[in-house]
């Protein structure tokens, strides 16, 4: 037996969901909260399980933590370094902010290397060159990391990234607060969550500056202490939420949101027709009058389109008019969801990394598998819009970075449930 998200499409949905923390944010606040000598408490943080295999992967080191509600308090006062090669770590891309947060709390630290959703080729080369430069060694066996600082600690240097990358930017700023001197980083990300990680080690003591834009300053600090920090909405869980209330939406309001972070999804809307009230912290919609039309999207960085929604966003064209096109910039092999989509109805099809989509078909309902976290948000996209029954398997990738889904999407009104079903013979 295994467990299957069924959906009956077809559904209008109506009414108000709230957002809760970034993933992307609380994945790395929680290693980063190892670098204090005090209790850390982070509020707002979702209860998804990449949050859970966090939590065992620090008991493991002897860190106290408690969940409840949506706040997290980490105890790393009698934390220990234990080697973690395998196991949980492999299971989250996120368990290389241990690598960072390692190295500066004990000089060292052997972590596996991290797991996560197949994307296409996930290298982790300018995580690594910022370590060195930072002064450490790094040493790849037989699958995980081996890293080791010299006696007096990580010492500043300037890093140049080669590549703009949310997760290298953010270890580095890990490996570097507490580095003798003044290290900066250029060319680095400018994702929200940069800057949110930035505002929790600055609470905790250190002095990060120009978190937001592409030159980051850092201070190394000699001490760094508890703190409360409350976590930012989750931008992708808001935008799949926008795109579920497009495609499917009477009149939905979708509350807790920062609408900044949320400029490439709404400027795409917009084009493509859809209603929209932009308010202080939420944005409504509801039923455009109107077919929508399709668009052309192209991910980039941020403040660029977020790849993370490219997925999600894919059926949300099938059913406007016309042919739309997205080219995802940041991993152009984020294409596992079309195949998905075209056994339920759909015509898409991806032509030399450049997926093409033939607006106006409709979907059926079908038996489909979540390949990784975004291909599943878009399958639950693709069923609320279709007539009949889908079945969706892989939950687990669903599960790993959206909160409370089924009840938030059954207070919307629509007819979604987990059920224990048998894995069928060639079950894909
Ligand atoms: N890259 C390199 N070398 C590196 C690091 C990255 O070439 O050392 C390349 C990647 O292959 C990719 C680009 O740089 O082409 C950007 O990758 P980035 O490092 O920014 O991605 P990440 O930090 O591994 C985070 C999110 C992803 C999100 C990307 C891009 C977390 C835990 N993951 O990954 O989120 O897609 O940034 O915004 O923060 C998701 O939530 O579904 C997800 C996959």
């Amino acid at each position: 037996m295994t467990q299957k998200l069924i959906i009956n499409g077809g559904n209008d949905l109506s009414g108000e969901v709230t957002i809760s923390g970034a993933k992307n944010s609380t994945v790395a606040l929680i290693p980063a909260s190892i670098l204090a000598d005090s209790p850390v408490t982070l509020e707002g943080v979702p209860d998804i399980s990449d949050v859970h295999s966090l939590i065992e992967i620090l008991n493991d080191m002897n860190v106290k933590t408690s969940f409840e509600g949506t706040t997290l308090m980490i105890d790393p006062t009698e934390m220990v370094s234990v080697p973690m090669p395998s196991g949980k770590i492999k299971s989250l891309r996120a368990s290389y902010y241990f690598m960072g947060a390692l190295l500066t709390k004990f000089g060292q630290g052997v972590v596996g290397l991290p797991g996560g959703c197949f994307l296409g080729p996930r290298p982790i080369d300018q995580h690594l060159k910022g370590f060195r430069a930072l002064g450490a060694t790094v040493d790849n066996e037989m699958g995980a990391m081996y890293l080791k600082t010299e006696e007096d600690g990580m010492k500043a240097a300037r890093i140049y990234f080669d590549v703009v990358s949310v997760g290298a930017t953010i270890n580095v700023m890990l490996a570097a607060v507490k580095a003798k001197g003044r290290t900066i980083i250029e060319n680095a990300a400018r994702e929200p969550e940069i800057i949110d990680v930035a505002t929790l080690l600055n609470n905790m003591g250190a002095k990060v500056r120009g978190a937001g834009t592409d030159v980051i300053r850092i201070d190394g600090v000699e001490e760094m202490h508890g703190c409360h920090h409350t976590v930012i909405p989750d931008r992708i869980e808001a935008g799949t939420y926008l795109i579920m209330a497009a495609a499917k939406g009477k009149d939905v309001t979708i509350n807790n949101v920062i609408v900044e972070h949320l400029e490439g999804v709404i400027a795409k809307m917009e084009e493509m027709g859809v209603p929209l009230e932009i308010g202080e912290d939420y944005v409504r919609i509801t039923k455009p009058t109107r077919p929508l039309k399709g668009v052309s999207i192209k991910t980039l960085p941020y403040p660029g389109f977020a790849t993370d929604l490219q997925q999600p966003f894919t059926p949300l064209l099938m059913s406007a008019q016309g042919e739309s096109m997205i080219v995802d910039t940041i991993y152009p092999k984020r294409i596992n969801h079309i195949p998905e989509l075209n056994r339920m109805g759909a015509k898409a099809r991806v032509e030399s990394d450049v997926i093409l989509i033939e607006g106006g078909h409709h979907l059926e309902g079908a038996e489909v598998k979540a390949s990784d976290l975004r291909a599943g948000a878009c399958l639950v996209v693709a069923g609320l819009i279709a007539e009949g029954q889908t079945i969706i398997g892989g939950v687990d990738n669903i599960l790993r970075g959206y909160d409370n889904i089924i009840d938030k999407l059954t207070s919307l009104g629509a007819d979604i449930y987990m059920e224990d079903r048998e894995e069928e013979q060639g079950d894909n």
